[in-house]
């Protein structure tokens, strides 16, 4: 799985390739949101603009998926490393900064120790998950009754 490498926590996290990165970070119990996002946030619709995370240079540009039109419109003002978590799917580890606008001490020795310890790759698709039927029809026919022949068997 991808691992999201959270700078200002000091957490490594694991999800699956294509995931919303807003949606792991609060399943994961990190703090995405400054004040006025924790007071106030549109749920991961693009429209507050308080998910703001970093992706710092270094990172690979297919780890998320590329800027949507509403990154583009909203984050006009904002350094080009940064995103709108609810916009991102996670495709690939990468290292990320949460509320970015706060400062973080040390950041630049934080974020090149951050990008000095590789990162597993993570696969790129969803793992094959079988149904009740498949698992059934891989299964050798075996039972109750295949024990009965086998017994009728020895005895005979
Ligand atoms: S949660 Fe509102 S813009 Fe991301």
């Amino acid at each position: 799985m991808p691992v999201i490498r959270f700078v200002r926590e000091g957490r490594d996290v694991e999800c699956y390739p294509g995931e919303n990165l807003r949606e792991v970070a609060l399943r994961e119990g990190i703090q995405l949101y400054g004040l006025k996002g924790t007071l106030g946030n549109c749920g991961g619709c693009g429209q507050c603009i308080t998910c703001f995370v970093e992706i710092p240079e270094g990172t690979a540009a297919q780890a998320l998926t590329p800027r949507t039109a509403v990154e583009d419109q909203k984050l006009r003002r904002r350094p080009d490393g940064w995103r709108l978590a609810c916009q991102a799917l996670v495709q690939q580890s990468l290292v990320v900064i949460t509320r970015p606008q706060v400062g973080l001490a040390d950041k630049t020795a934080q974020i090149e120790q951050a990008l000095a310890t590789p990162l597993p790759p993570g696969p790129t698709s969803w793992p094959v998950v079988s149904t009740p039927e498949e698992d059934a029809d891989a299964q050798p026919e075996q039972g109750p009754a295949g024990a009965a022949e086998a017994t009728a068997d020895e005895e005979g």
